[in-house]
This record gives C-alpha cells, structure tokens and sequence, in this order.
C-alpha cells in the first residue's frame, strides 16, 4: 500500500503510511508506520513535526 500525503485544511500534512524521518545532516530522527503530522504553518515547537501551533495562529491554507 502506498504512502499517502493529506493537506488538512487550516493545519499540518498527515502522511499515513512507512516513513523514515531525516534531519539535514540525513540522520534518522524517527521513523513511523502509521500516522506522522507536519508543519506547514512555521508555529510548530516541534519542527518538523505539528504541535497544535497552527490553531493558536489561525493558520489559513
Ligand atoms: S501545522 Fe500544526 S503547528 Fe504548524
């Protein structure tokens, strides 16, 4: 089954799906087989991951 990248209205990127997660130097931050949320807004606290920032922003997008 593919990974599959969903764009949540007003909020992060769910990917569902096998995933490894690299910082910029390519090392292993954590990997997920199920579901993982990203950041799209720039007010997460835990990037590259969504820590609910965007709903104290009013993120639009
Ligand atoms: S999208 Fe959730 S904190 Fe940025």
């Amino acid at each position: 089954m593919a990974t599959k990248v969903t764009t949540v209205k007003d909020g992060p990127l769910m990917v569902k799906g096998q995933i490894e997660v690299l910082d910029p130097q390519g090392q292993l931050i954590t990997t997920s087989t199920d579901t993982a949320y990203f950041c799209r807004c720039g007010a997460s606290g835990k990037k590259p991951f969504c820590d609910g920032g965007h709903k104290k922003i009013s993120f639009q997008g």
